[in-house]
């Protein structure tokens, strides 16, 4: 469902990635690896169409990304920033932001399910975010993600901030995810215990794939 072909990266006459190739299938689970600095980050702005490659193209079912309506593209390919985003209103606000922007209506059942399997169902809709902590906020911004699921899901270190207890909860619900077709790419530490949970992984080193692992 998404090609990445011969993509690279270049600003001010840096290379922060050079001549990626890979391909996502539905239902993958990517473990993307490397140290800090690596261009782990700046793959997930190119695949959620923030930036664009300087060479190369990625391609989403067969179609350039250039020749897609941007908005439809951020609804198919959704990005988890490592930081919570939320605005300073109440929980319901938030994950109602999601169908605002798709002129929909608002699924308070939906919402009220995500908020338990993230662990946060003692709270109201109408609390307000700003009394909550770091971790609570960072699983707030994962229920809204989640009120529509995607094609694709880029989570960038997004369980960091969380203990364990939420993590598995969390990482649980993104598996299953995972089995209902949506391709996981997820920015995971290396020593991170769910690593063997994916299916591929994808060692960034300066900016090239350094090794790529499929397992089946
Ligand atoms: N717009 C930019 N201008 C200049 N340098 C950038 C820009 N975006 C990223 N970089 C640099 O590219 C490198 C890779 O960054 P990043 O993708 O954030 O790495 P990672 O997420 O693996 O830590 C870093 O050295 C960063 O400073
Ligand atoms: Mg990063």
């Amino acid at each position: 469902m998404l090609e990445i072909k011969n993509v690279s990266y270049e600003v001010d006459n840096r290379m922060i990635l050079k001549d990626i190739n890979l391909s996502i299938n539905k239902g993958d689970t990517v473990a993307i690896i490397g140290p800090s600095g690596s261009g782990k980050s700046t793959l997930f702005r190119l695949l959620s169409n923030l930036i664009s490659p300087t060479k190369g193209s990625i391609y989403y079912n067969n179609k350039e990304y250039e020749s897609l309506n941007p908005e439809e593209l951020r609804m198919k390919v959704s990005y988890l920033l490592q930081q919570s985003d939320l605005f300073d209103s109440t929980i319901e606000d938030n994950l109602a932001f999601p169908s605002q922007i798709r002129e929909k209506s608002f699924d308070k059942k939906k919402a009220k399910c995500l908020l338990k399997t993230v662990g946060l169902d003692h709270y109201r809709l109408d609390s307000k975010v700003q009394r909550l902590s770091g971790g609570e906020r960072q699983r707030i911004t994962i229920a809204r993600q989640l009120m529509y699921t995607p094609e694709i899901l880029l989570l960038d270190e997004a369980t960091s901030a969380l203990d364990t207890q939420n993590r598995n909860k969390v990482e649980e619900l993104i598996f299953n995810l995972a089995n209902k077709g949506v391709a996981i790419l997820w920015i995971t530490h290396s020593k991170d215990q769910s690593l063997r949970r994916f299916n591929k992984r994808v060692h960034l080193i300066d900016g090239h794939i350094e090794k790529e692992e499929v397992l089946q």
